[in-house]
């Protein structure tokens, strides 16, 4: 074995309530003029914490849109600074997370992340930003929060589609971190227990959103795979999520819940050991991986089909090649027409095989 692991992790408050240590963590980081961030629909979450601080908070820019367009991170950077902020604190998912990591580039203010969603984002140091309709991704240390808040009770509201959908965007970096070309046996661990947590409790959500012990393990699960999507490399599944998102505009969680399955099937042969701890920790240890992922994602009520989340047939082709265009690395190697398979399997929703 031979490995090289440098840990980077925000320091993290969890629990049921967590949101009331906000004043005392904004004071840890010598914070006293906040400007909190999140998107339309989540403005009266914005509000609530707003109300929490009333010391301590600048304003609020509740603006944030999936992809992080540049002109929406240029308008909160300049309300930034008009307000003389000190501190950003992102509540919401993935999009309230990058679009403080596209002010803290500009800026290099710190932030504090409020997750509401299991995409893993304030565990990261990597941010992406869209200009003139193309998405660009980079790592920077000053985009990684400072501190997470992880309270389950945010995570009440989200509905049991978007949680299914959500929590296997969270198990695909586990996956995917199972196999990477730079996987240590922490990563690897953190992988495992991720999937296990979050496979275990996501039926529970969907059948009830209110259950606040399972929300809790979810979020437990997305922390954990949010950590290794930080730390080591993804492969095929993330390039693929990205081309069809970036590309074909389909819905982010979406895409990875549809795709997981079909790359996993895609990649199972040349990944054997990883195949297996997935299968194990999916609670299927004598199912192949890809066809468990599938049958969770079908428990779950989730899309199984490209198909049913809007793709269209004809693009396939030119999804296959522009996700074989680039080179990066992957268990097997990349080839456009066996990419292609792999699409059209996932445009139909077949099962893959054991
Ligand atoms: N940089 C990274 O490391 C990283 C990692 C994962 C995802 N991402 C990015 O994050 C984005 C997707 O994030 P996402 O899947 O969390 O979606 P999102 O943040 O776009 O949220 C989806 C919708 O759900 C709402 N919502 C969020 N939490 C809610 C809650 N608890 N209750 C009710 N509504 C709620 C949001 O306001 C939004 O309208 C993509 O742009 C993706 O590229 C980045």
């Amino acid at each position: 074995m031979s490995f090289v692991f440098e840990a980077s992790i925000p320091r993290v408050v969890f629990g049921e309530g967590a949101l009331a240590a906000l004043p005392v963590e904004l004071e840890r980081l010598g914070a006293r003029r906040a400007l909190i961030l999140s998107t339309p629909a989540q403005q009266t979450s914005a509000e609530e914490v707003a109300a929490r601080i009333p010391g301590q908070c600048a304003g609020i820019f509740c603006e944030a849109v999936m992809h992080v367009p540049v002109e929406i991170v240029a308008q909160a950077c300049h309300r930034a600074r008009e307000l003389e902020a000190d501190c950003l604190v992102a509540i919401g998912g993935g999009s309230s997370t990058g679009l403080a990591k596209g002010v803290a580039l500009e800026t290099e203010l710190p932030s504090v992340a409020i997750p509401t969603t299991y995409a893993g984002s304030e565990m990261t140091p990597i941010y992406g930003l869209t200009e003139a309709g193309a998405k660009r991704t980079g790592r920077d240390q000053r985009v990684l929060p400072r501190t997470v808040l992880y309270d389950p009770a945010l995570t009440l509201s989200l509905s049991a589609e978007l949680s299914a959908t959500s929590g296997m965007n969270a198990i695909a970096h586990a996956v995917e971190a199972l196999y990477a070309k730079n996987a240590n046996p922490i990563m690897s661990l953190m992988a495992e227990e991720g999937i296990a947590s979050l496979s275990r409790a996501l039926p529970r959500v969907v059948q009830d959103p209110s259950d606040r012990a399972a929300r809790s393990d979810c979020l437990y699960g997305a922390w954990l795979c949010g950590v290794v999507l930080g730390h080591v490399g993804m492969a095929l599944h993330h390039k693929l999520c990205h081309t069809l998102g970036g590309s074909f505009n389909l819905p982010h969680a979406a895409t990875h819940t549809v795709i997981l399955p079909h790359a996993m099937a895609y990649n199972a042969p040349f990944a054997r050991e990883a195949a297996q701890r997935i299968s194990r920790a999916l609670g299927q240890p004598d199912r192949g991986a890809a066809p468990a992922l599938y049958d969770l994602a079908q428990v779950l009520g989730a899309p199984l089909s490209l198909a049913s989340i809007g793709m269209r047939e004809e693009a396939l082709e030119s999804a296959a090649r522009l996700a074989a265009q680039t080179p990066y690395a992957n268990p097997r190697p990349i080839d456009e027409a066996a990419l292609y398979r792999l699409l059209k399997e996932a445009f139909e929703g077949t099962r893959p095989k054991d």
